[in-house]
């Protein structure tokens, strides 16, 4: 379990694109399928254009990372008649996804997941400004029957809303929209 401690300041942190001479091998997580994908499928996901990864380092060391690529929401419900209501009939609206978010175990509570959000929200809006239109970041947050660990608790402190549920899979489809924050 993660030691409480002081918060890690931004300027402390080195971010770099994935690439084959990063050593994958001391990163570890409770999340044993995330530390698969970093070591695994991060880069070849990569080479095929299907994700970027982002990884993280504090003092040289690989601390967390995230892996974003791009998505849509379908609109129904409530949220449909959210944008009816705006003039927006389209069926679909564009996103970000995180695909994935992880922060070493021994470098949790130190406020780099948060960081990594807002990293996600500043390259989402630097989109929109002068790239392509996106409205949303989007999540598949993991449900974890230990409270302390459920991830839809952290996403909505920034805040993320739930917009969708798969229980059988334990997963909350999660979304933030840009114009709010
Ligand atoms: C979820 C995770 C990314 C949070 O990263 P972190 O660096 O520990 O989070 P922060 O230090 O920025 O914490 C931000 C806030 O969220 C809370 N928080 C952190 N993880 C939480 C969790 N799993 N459940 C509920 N709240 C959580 C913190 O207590 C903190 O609250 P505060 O602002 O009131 O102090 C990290 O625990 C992790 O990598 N978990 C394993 C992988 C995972 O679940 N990823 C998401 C999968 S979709």
């Amino acid at each position: 379990m993660a030691e409480k401690a002081s918060k890690i300041l931004p300027n402390e942190i080195k971010i770099e694109i994935i690439n084959q001479k990063h050593d994958l091998t001391r990163f570890t997580s409770y999340e044993q399928d995330l530390v698969d994908f970093l070591r695994d499928d991060a880069l070849r996901n990569q080479e095929q254009n299907l994700s970027v990864t982002f990884v993280w380092f504090y003092r040289n060391r690989l601390v967390s990372y995230i892996t974003l690529l791009t998505d849509r929401i379908s609109l129904s419900g409530k949220l449909q008649d959210y944008f009816m209501d705006k003039g927006v009939t389209y069926k679909t609206l564009p996103a970000l996804k995180i695909g994935r978010l992880c922060v070493d175990d021994e470098f949790r509570g130190k406020g780099l997941g948060t960081l990594m959000l807002r990293f996600a929200v500043q390259i989402a809006k630097e989109i929109n400004q002068s790239k392509a239109g996106c409205r949303f970041i989007t999540v598949d947050a993991k449900r974890n029957p230990n409270p302390p660990l459920d991830s839809v608790k952290f996403y909505q402190k920034l805040p993320f809303k739930i917009f969708g549920e798969n229980t059988k899979e334990k997963i909350t489809f999660m979304c933030l929209d840009l114009k709010l924050v």
